[in-house]
């Protein structure tokens, strides 16, 4: 959460900065600032809101002599996000201003000590201590780079710095601990920024800075070194991707255009790895040998949001075709318990992202008891991808929209396979059931085409409860975890109260609210729990539910239970959840459409989340 982009070069300072928060805005939007050295002063410009805000603010001035800058698009943790708290922060005499992504957890003891000292804080941020703590530094040794590094021994918490200084025009520091910062190189000119889209268009040439590591930038030199100053050689990568121009394609919100793209997303996810249903599956990213597999006593996964349910889904997969027991966990809460993981455990970490904070923490304390990591993440280049012993890359392409949708179907497809090809390697699946899953996995992509083309009673669905305030979503089984995904959708993107609950549950307690206020969406696909979950539609409804189903059924009596059905196209009861998925995801952008949302940018929210 939080993107910084800093620039030291001789072109259009401004223009860059505005031009790289514009592709960091997935990561915030509460407020955006920018600080400039112009003709041998440093300028700060802030607005609250998003980057738009900061735009016209920036309209209004020409700005000459421009050598280096520093910008921010900010998620708030400490402090409202209003224009004082909005980056980038300055010290008392306005010599010194960075930018910050992350949290310093020791900010209150540094601002007591900073007060008593004589600092005067003009924010509730935790950042602004970090501009006094290197600002007093500086007045000691006058060097940016050695007071940022003597700075950076005193904070605690994760950190991505871009900082400069009124007295030395044509350099930025930047140093990271548990949050991003690259390193883009140019000729002439050097970029830091917390993504990679930031830059693409000037250089694919790039560092990836480590924990702990300090990038001093002039326009023609890069130093890296360690916190005592001492040079680090590292190695320059050259990013696999060309600038992709991120545009809705004449959709009206990226959201909508990217569940648009999922049957191309499913195919791609397929390409390569499998290329008929009597070919086994090829999946030479897992870096375990056929040995290893067999001998594989667990697996754990870890992942948030939307990853936690692809992670619930593949759990009923992977035990099913495998025979291996599979714990799934969020990640925030495995961080902070005692563990079994050990190096008979194989750790899945799933992150569209990779870089949520706490997946990163859960994959390290994993890789540190001696298991296997393996991480199926959108973004190849990130940190969980570098740090992974093994990577399954879903290719779905960049995904802006917050909400996601297509990752969750890349990385459904991506578990499959894995659960085909551990159970192929093991032989502990019926071999005909696997040829008919391969079957319907390369068969899947025009069925989401199918679903995509007829949305006309999805939309009359979505006009209709929209004005309702509270959702139920049901299912058992495997789709349990895509009632999750379809109330979080819903949640997240129409504020609407929605939750998800394993339908036998419904007796236990949440029946008691349904009434006719109270909408109950069933996710009724075929399979072992499809009577179970009717049976559970048939009690909502004794309680004056109104009903929605979600099926591949064509039983005609479904009709006198329900009051919208939405129908899919028939599929195995285990690759169900990528086409209920699509119904669900469709039904929430409508809501939240006809309510008038910002569906790509819902309140509160963040596509990254980088801290903890
Ligand atoms: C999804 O719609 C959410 N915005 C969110 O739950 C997300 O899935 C979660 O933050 C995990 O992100 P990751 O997959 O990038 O790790």
């Amino acid at each position: 959460m939080c993107g910084i982009i800093g620039y030291v070069g001789s072109r259009a300072v401004v223009q860059i900065l505005l031009e790289g928060l514009g592709k960091l805005e997935y990561r915030g939007y509460d407020s955006a600032g920018l600080a400039v050295n112009s003709a041998g002063k440093i300028k700060v410009f802030k607005a609250e809101g998003k980057l738009q805000n900061l735009k016209q603010v920036m309209a209004n001035y020409t700005l000459s002599d421009t050598t280096a800058g520093i910008g921010h698009i900010r998620w708030a943790t400490h402090g409202a996000p209003n224009k004082i708290n909005a980056h980038p922060h300055t010290c008392n005499c306005g010599k010194l201003a960075l930018v910050h992504n992350g949290i310093v957890e020791n900010y209150k003891e540094l601002r007591e000590e900073l007060t008593a000292e004589g600092c005067v804080f003009k924010t509730e941020t935790d950042t602004e201590t970090v501009a006094h703590l290197i600002a007093q530094e500086y007045g000691r040794c006058q060097s940016l780079p050695k007071a940022v590094r003597a700075a950076a021994k005193r904070l605690k918490g994760a950190y991505a710095l871009c900082v400069m200084h009124q007295d030395e025009p044509n350099l930025l520091v930047g140093t990271r601990k548990n949050a991003p910062l690259i390193v883009a190189l140019g000729e002439n000119e050097n970029y830091l920024a917390s993504d990679c889209p930031a830059i693409i268009e000037y250089t694919k040439r790039v560092i990836y800075l480590d924990d702990d590591e300090f990038a001093v930038l002039t326009p023609d030199s890069v130093l890296i070194t360690d916190a005592d100053g001492k040079q680090i050689f590292k190695k320059e990568e050259i990013l696999p991707w060309e600038p992709v121009a991120i545009n809705k394609m004449g959709y009206k919100h990226f959201m909508l255009k990217e569940i648009h793209e999922q049957p191309d997303v499913i195919r791609n996810a397929l390409s390569g790895k499998l290329h008929d249903m009597n070919s086994p599956v090829i999946l030479d990213e897992v870096k375990l040998t056929a040995d290893e597999i067999r001998n594989l006593k667990r697996i754990e996964i870890i992942a948030c949001g939307t990853s936690l349910h692809a992670a619930m889904i593949a759990k009923y997969a992977i035990e099913a075709f495998t025979n291996i027991p599979v714990d799934v966990e969020c990640s925030s809460e495995y961080i902070y318990r005692k563990t079994v993981t050990d190096a008979k455990t194989l750790v899945i970490g799933i992150s569209q992202s990779g870089e949520t904070s706490d997946t990163i923490t859960a994959i390290r304390q994993a890789k540190a008891v001696g298991s296997h990591v393996l991480i199926i993440t959108n973004r190849p280049d990130s940190i969980m991808a570098r740090e992974a012993h093994s990577l399954i890359p879903v290719n779905a392409g960049i995904e802006v929209s917050v909400a996601a949708t297509k990752s969750f179907n890349a990385q459904l497809i991506a578990l499959y396979l894995f659960a085909l090809f551990i159970a192929e390697t093991k032989k502990s699946f019926d071999e005909g059931y696997i040829a008919k899953l391969k079957h319907e996995l390369l068969q899947l992509p025009p069925k989401v085409e199918m679903i995509l083309s007829h949305k006309e009673n999805i939309m009359k669905c979505a006009k209709t409860f929209a004005s309702f305030r509270n959702f139920i979503y049901i299912a058992r089984g495997i789709n349990y975890a895509t009632a999750l995904e379809g109330a979080l959708k819903l949640k997240e993107i129409s504020y609407i109260n929605a939750t998800g609950y394993p339908a036998g549950e419904l007796k236990h307690g949440p029946i008691a609210m349904l009434d006719e206020t109270m909408p109950v969406l069933a996710v009724l696909m075929p399979g072992v729990v499809y009577d179970k979950v009717l049976s559970n539609a048939e009690e909502a409804k004794a309680r004056n539910a109104r009903l929605i189903a979600l099926t591949s059924s064509e039983d005609a009596a479904l009709e006198n239970l329900f009051e919208y059905i939405l129908k899919v196209p028939p599929v195995d009861e285990y690759l169900s959840p990528v086409i209920a998925s699509v119904p669900l995801q469709l039904l929430a952008y409508y809501i939240a459409e006809f309510l008038g949302k910002d569906v790509d940018q819902p309140r509160n929210l963040a596509k990254s989340v980088t801290v903890e």
